[in-house]
């Protein structure tokens, strides 16, 4: 499948989002400020922002473009809090092909602009109330972010629990990675729901339609942690195996025989080297644990266009173009190689 219509709208998403974060993170101490901006000055898909606009249009047309510009905003900022504390939490020292916030700022100014960013995702949506939106839709857009963000942090204290044991199955692993993941983009699309002043119904259904996305998204994220290509993702490859992660690479390998388990388990324990990195690597493809990711990934995948299509059966779609933007995100998630 080709991105046509995501390329065609994704540049003047780009930029309105980039416009609108770089507006609304302004402010002193400079250094605080400029650790904040680190990684969002680097980019990154944007793939959460562009998931509320174009569900936002899709349901609302033009009208709700607008409002629907702070909450991806919001939702962006938040995005960019966790991932400069789980650069911190992961030990990593590169992501977006930059180092990460606190290889260059320092352990206190990485934490301080994760908290910076983390209280602006929640005073953001109250800017759209000069777009036109009352105070009961920015309390219910306050309530969703919040209820990402709490999610963020059970997912992410889960991720690292699991770190230090075996005792995780196939059940564990999706739970916490629709917590750390899943969660902010059943957030995301939600708000357009939200901007479009859909009704419950609806923005149910979006939400559904971004939690499968961002199942699906986090599967290929532990793929391409193991089989992606720095140069095009921008992150460290093979850093979920030296620092033990239960991924499902890991989990399906270790269920399927008794020696990969051990290798496995020996592996998590200490120092690697990397002969034994490639071998983890050649494992997870031999047990069939890489096809049996890409299966799941691809099934959440059609759940999240079940879920469309339950919304397009209601006749309600005002922006055809918005709308496909939110199949071609979905199969992104699944076939992106960044
Ligand atoms: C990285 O998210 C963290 C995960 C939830 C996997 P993205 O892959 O969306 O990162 P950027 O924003 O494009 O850099
Ligand atoms: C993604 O965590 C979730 C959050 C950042 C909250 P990961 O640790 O799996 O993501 P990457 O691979 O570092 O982007
Ligand atoms: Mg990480
Ligand atoms: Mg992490």
């Amino acid at each position: 499948m080709s991105y046509e219509t995501l390329n065609k709208i994704s540049e003047k998403y780009l930029l309105l989002i980039d416009s609108y974060i770089s507006d609304i993170l302004k402010g002193e101490p400079e250094l605080l400020y400029k650790a904040a901006m680190h990684l969002i000055k680097a980019g990154g898909k944007r793939l959460r922002p562009m998931i509320t606009l174009a569900s936002s249009k899709a349901l609302g047309g033009a009208t709700s473009e607008a409002k629907a510009v702070y909450y991806a905003s919001a939702v962006e900022i938040l995005h960019n809090f966790s991932l400069v504390h789980d650069d911190i939490m992961d030990n990593d020292d590169f992501r977006r092909g930059i180092p990460t916030v606190h290889k260059v700022y320092g352990i206190n100014w990485a934490l301080l602009a994760g908290d910076l960013m983390f209280s602006y995702a929640f005073l953001t949506p109250y800017l759209a109330i000069k777009s036109g939106a009352n105070e009961k839709e920015v309390s219910r857009a306050v309530e969703v972010i919040a209820e990402g963000s709490k999610k963020i942090a059970e997912g992410q204290g889960y991720d690292i629990l699991f770190e230090k044991t075996w005792d995780v199955d196939e059940k564990d692993y999706l739970k916490m990675i629709y917590l750390k993941t899943g969660a902010l983009i059943e957030a995301s699309s939600k708000l357009g729901g939200i901007a479009s002043n859909s009704n419950d119904e609806i923005i149910e259904l979006l939400g559904e339609y971004g939690r499968f996305t961002g199942l699906a998204f986090q599967i290929k994220d532990d793929i391409l942690g193991v089989f992606g290509d720095p140069e095009k993702t921008g992150k460290p490859v093979y850093n979920d195996l030296r620092r033990g992660k239960k991924t499902i690479l890991v989990l399906y390998a270790t269920s399927r025989k008794k020696e990969w388990k051990e290798f496995f388990m020996k592996l998590f324990t200490g120092n690697q080297s990397d002969e034994e990195i490639k071998e983890a690597a050649d494992i997870i493809k031999e047990s069939g644990s890489l096809k049996y990711a890409e299966e799941l990934a691809k099934n959440y995948y059609n759940n999240a266009l079940e879920k469309l299509n339950s919304i397009e059966t209601l006749g309600i779609i005002k922006d055809e173009e918005s709308f496909k933007a939110l199949k071609e995100l979905a199969e992104f998630s699944i076939n992106r190689d960044k």
